[in-house]
């Protein structure tokens, strides 16, 4: 990893609209130059890489503790004595470590390692949820869902013969949470909700929402996927039952993701699969279970992704990632403004609260048009539903385009955004 000689200066007063960017022109080269992928050209012009939302770029220090795990140390953990097995050990064992402190987790027990936030909230629905849930009970989620937070409930609501009940977002894409806290009933049985909506970028009052739901003893499972890229996640402040994210949206590896869940909820929890590594004693008559985190973690587990993503972690630690917040927050305002006063654009989603990403449509330009435009200048942005239809619905628009933004980002590539935006409509006025 790059190790920053002098560490990234913000300025604290930077974050209002139109301020000079906070960052460090040349700590922000050295940062960009710490992800090998933006040094290349797309189409002959330089990568503006806008879709961190869907997955972000990974530094060379993520790159080489994969190539280093595979060269130096790679065997199974857990069951050999000899001297790979116990380095890969080791080293598995280390990247809960850090996840735990990441989160603020009271223990490595409560950090499971899953595929990604979508394996983690399934975790939860097949396993708490098949428990819990019952005919005629409830399950509470949000309007702006992505997909991975609305179908697993939804498979249990169908088994269960439970409901799916949908606390209704504002014109801005902001949670009412007046209505949210009327939904919590005496049948509701869970709460799953996002920390940041990826379609919006709306970042929910998590506290108050834990909060009125545990006034009714009902647990809350978030969906942090886009939450702990861009800034401080607490588990333990935050009180919530369980926690999940993905790997690769921090820059991480994909196929590495974590469920945090209280140690007491967990114990309580049947396995959600079988097989090796969750057991402690196996006869055809019966089978004990290993104790936690293992028992939700059965087969060989994805041991370089884990070490891995302990170096993504290691690598936003050592930026800061409050460093990190600032400055996407001055990048965020910057295109908001910038997008926002372009003619012919709407945003969609204006909450009070918003990280990572702005969606918007351009009058007469189909957002797919958008996308294949910008490409050709090397600009990279999601357009489509992005797994989030309900909020597409919401809204009236069949897709969006969503610029966002990730710590290598700076203002000439929104400017660049811009620039293909206004050229894009000149091809279809
Ligand atoms: C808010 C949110 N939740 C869940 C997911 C699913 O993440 P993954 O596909 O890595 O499991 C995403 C991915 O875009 C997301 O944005």
């Amino acid at each position: 990893m790059t190790t920053l000689a002098n560490p990234v200066k913000f300025s604290t007063a930077g974050s209002a609209k139109g301020a000079a960017q906070t960052i460090n022109p040349l700590d922000l080269k050295k940062i960009r130059a710490d992800f090998p992928i933006l040094a290349q050209r797309v189409h002959g012009r330089k990568l503006v890489y806008l879709d961190n939302a869907a997955t972000s770029q990974k530094p060379r220090a993520v790159i080489d503790a994969i190539v280093r795990y595979y060269e130096q140390d790679n065997a199974n953990i857990h069951r050999g004595v000899h001297a790979l097995s116990v380095r890969a050990t080791e080293a598995h064992d280390g990247a809960r470590e850090t996840v735990r402190q990441f989160l603020n987790a009271g223990s490595t027990k409560e950090i499971v390692f899953v595929r990604g936030a979508t394996e983690a909230i399934n975790l939860v629905a097949q396993s708490y949820g098949r428990e819990h849930v019952g005919a005629g009970d409830e399950v509470l989620i949000t309007a702006m869902e992505h997909h991975s937070n609305i179908v697993p409930w939804q498979i249990l609501c169908e088994e269960k013969c439970a409901r799916l009940k949908v606390a209704p977002i504002d014109d801005r894409g902001q949670l009412r949470l007046d209505e949210f806290a009327r939904l919590i009933g005496p049948r509701t049985k869970i709460v799953a909700v996002t920390h940041v909506s990826n379609a919006l970028g709306t970042v929910n009052p998590l506290r108050e929402m834990i909060e009125l739901a545990h006034e009714q003893g009902v647990p809350v499972i978030v969906d942090g996927a886009q939450a702990v890229p861009h800034f401080a996640v607490d588990v333990r402040a935050l009180d919530c039952d369980f926690y999940a994210f993905s790997g690769h949206k921090v820059y991480g590896p994909t196929g590495i993701g974590v469920l945090y869940g209280k140690a007491a909820l967990l114990d309580a929890m049947p396995p959600y699969q079988g097989g090796g590594d969750m057991i402690s004693s196996v006869t055809f008559e019966k089978t004990t279970y290993n104790s936690l985190p293992h028992k939700f973690e059965a087969g060989t587990p994805d041991i370089a992704g884990a070490i891995a993503l302990g170096a993504a972690l290691d690598y936003v630690s050592e930026l800061g990632i409050d460093n990190i917040a600032a400055h996407e927050r001055e990048l965020l305002d910057y295109a908001t403004e910038k997008v926002g006063s372009l003619p012919g654009v709407r945003l969609i989603g204006t909450a009070d609260e918003r990280v990572g990403a702005l969606s918007f449509v351009v009058d007469s330009v189909h957002p797919h048009d958008l996308g294949t435009i910008l490409d050709r200048e090397g600009i990279a942005i999601r357009t489509g539903h992005h797994c989030a239809q309900p909020v597409m619905d919401r809204f009236g628009v069949p897709a969006t385009a969503r610029a966002s933004f990730a710590i290598y980002n700076c203002r000439e590539d929104v400017d660049a955004l811009v620039n293909g935006i206004r050229a894009a409509r000149e091809v279809f006025a």
